[in-house]
């Protein structure tokens, strides 16, 4: 019988000098808080302000919105007249800075295009609210909304303030004069502010704090954040939150466990590997939880299978998943949402070394399943299906969501509009489907055929773990289900397209991190969990 065991993980500890270094690394990496705050928000009733720096929604047609008809009159006239010498339209997504309007320091017309109101049309305006407000001085910004629809709509533009106006800021020195953008007050001043100030801090501010978390984790680069510092991190976000526990399997216990597959990717790097299970309990013991699972490869090389260097860096956001996953159980907790959920980071690096896995290999995995590993840079599908294996085998979930940045080739089909939805279960591809249209998180079903069980057959071991005629997202899918348990429903979301934006061209998603999934998850267990029980 073969020995599969990896090779032993080389021990900081035996490496007297790398000590210091690496607590104090593990410490800033627990401690470190953006370089400055961001703006507070605050909920009033509506009335048009004086002066100073007001945010206004402008339609495209007619009627005009009350807020922008009352300013205009206000000004006698002075903003329509601006607008229009602008050629500004009032098209979705577009903005337009007025200087010196009247009274006005400043008016930010956001454009609104001619739809509806919706939960999702305010998100986006509050979102350009806040992404403009991240980057002005004014210490107070006020946005006008006086409509009544949609039900609960203030709450969802302070959402939508919070996502846009999202900036990793702790690496940025402020400016000797006290320079600091994106700090002050958000005047939010709508129609009901009592019930808006409600909705947003019992259900919505939980979620965008979360997304924030997540956000941060993913931002950071991979020597701040590593599998020991990403636990570490998600321990201080969830202190003193209540119904959460949380398990950190390390590497003794993995190989006495056998998770062999988690453990071949994490042995080429001096960062050990760690598996973290967060459990909420939000409903009763005897309800079978809901099981995200996320990849969290701190930093993906590509292994001995190396990546080309350009655009290496980017792949610190290898653990969006990871974030993703945690984050969204974090929201939930906060939320004190009514399901039982456990979040799963399967967490290491991907690295090249004399310690590292080889193309070639052959992997036991914790289910006892073997394959065969064909590129050391498919290291996402050898640590999810041991995470994977471990949640069902110990908490039997009735619903198994993993998220993944997995293959490259989910952008090619998809770009980066949507994420791939795979499960061969149609009521959850329902329920994700329109989460993802509620969330504006959306997703792109792809198949799952049966020829790409063919595409992995290996001549000495159950499977091979990638190849394969060009369906890569659905044949790396397609590995992951053989690890799948009878009477599990599971989907697997592909996000590696829309983990990390290179514009700011979603206004609720800044460029950089997006900390993609997390609104989505939320919405298909408010939508198909919490209302379904
Ligand atoms: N992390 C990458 C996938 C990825 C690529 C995410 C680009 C984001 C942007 C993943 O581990 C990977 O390298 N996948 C390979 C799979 C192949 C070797 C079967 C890929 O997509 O090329
Ligand atoms: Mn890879
Ligand atoms: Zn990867």
């Amino acid at each position: 019988m073969p020995d599969f065991t990896p090779i032993r993980h080389p021990a900081p500890r035996r490496q007297p000098m790398r000590l210091p270094l690496y607590l104090l690394g593990l410490a800033f990496a627990a401690l470190a808080v953006p370089a400055w705050a961001q703006r507070s928000v605050e909920f009033a009733a509506y009335a048009l302000p004086a002066d100073g720096t007001v945010a206004v929604t402008m339609r495209q047609g007619e009627p005009q919105d009350p807020a922008f008809a009352e300013l205009d009159r206000a000004t006698g006239g002075a903003l329509a007249r601006a607008a229009a010498s602008a050629a500004f339209e009032g098209k979705r997504g577009t903005t337009l800075n007025l200087h010196g309007i009247g009274p006005y320091a400043h008016v930010l017309v956001i454009g609104r295009g001619d739809e509806a109101p919706s939960p999702r049309l305010l998100e986006d305006i509050g979102a350009l609210a806040g992404s403009a407000g991240a980057s002005s001085k004014a210490a107070r910004i006020e946005l006008l909304w006086p409509e009544a629809a949609p039900a609960g709509g203030g709450a969802h533009l302070a959402f939508g303030a919070a996502l846009g106006e999202y900036r990793f800021n702790t690496y940025k020195a402020a400016k000797a004069d006290g320079d600091k953008p994106g700090q002050g007050r958000l005047v939010l001043r709508v129609a009901a502010p009592d019930a808006a100030r409600a909705a947003w801090t019992r259900d919505w501010q939980p979620v965008a704090e979360s997304v924030r978390f997540a956000r941060d984790l993913v931002t950071e680069p991979a020597n701040i954040i590593y599998p020991e510092s990403f636990v570490a991190r998600t321990r201080t976000a969830f202190a003193g939150v209540k119904n959460v526990e949380i398990e950190v399997v390390d590497v003794p216990a993995m190989q006495r466990l056998g998770m062999n597959s988690l453990l071949a990717v994490g042995q080429g790097s001096v960062r050990p590997p760690r598996l973290l299970v967060v459990r909420y309990r939000g409903a009763g013991a005897g309800e079978a939880p809901v099981a995200f699972v996320g990849k969290g490869i701190t930093f993906d090389s590509g292994g001995i299978s190396i990546k080309p260097g350009e655009n290496m860096w980017r792949m610190k956001y290898d653990m969006s998943g990871a974030a993703a996953v945690t984050a969204t159980v974090l929201g939930l907790a906060k939320r004190e949402a009514k399901v039982n959920a456990i979040a799963v980071a399967a967490l290491a690096e991907n690295m090249p070394s004399g310690s590292a896995g080889r193309p070639g290999d052959v992997i036991r995995t914790m289910s006892g399943k073997t394959y065969e590993v064909m590129s050391t840079d498919a290291e996402g599908r050898m640590v999810l299906v041991d995470a994977m294996w471990f949640v069902q085998t110990r908490d039997k979930p009735r619903v198994l969501i993993d998220v993944a940045t997995l293959t490259g080739s989910v952008r090619t089909a998809l770009g980066d509009e949507y994420a791939g939805l795979f499960t061969r279960d149609d009521a959850l591809a329902d329920a994700l489907l329109a989460a993802g249209r509620a969330s504006g998180e959306e997703l792109w079903r792809l198949p799952l055929h049966p020829s790409y069980a063919k595409d992995l057959e290996s001549p000495i071991a159950e499977l091979r773990h990638s190849g394969g005629s060009g369906a890569g997202a659905g044949v790396g899918a397609h590995f992951i289900g053989e690890w799948v348990q009878p009477g599990v429903a599971w989907a697997h979301l592909d996000i590696a397209s829309m983990a990390w934006r290179d514009d700011g061209s979603v206004p609720t998603m800044p460029a950089g991190a997006s900390a993609f999934s997390i609104r989505l998850l939320d919405r298909y267990v408010r939508d198909a969990v919490e209302k379904a029980d």
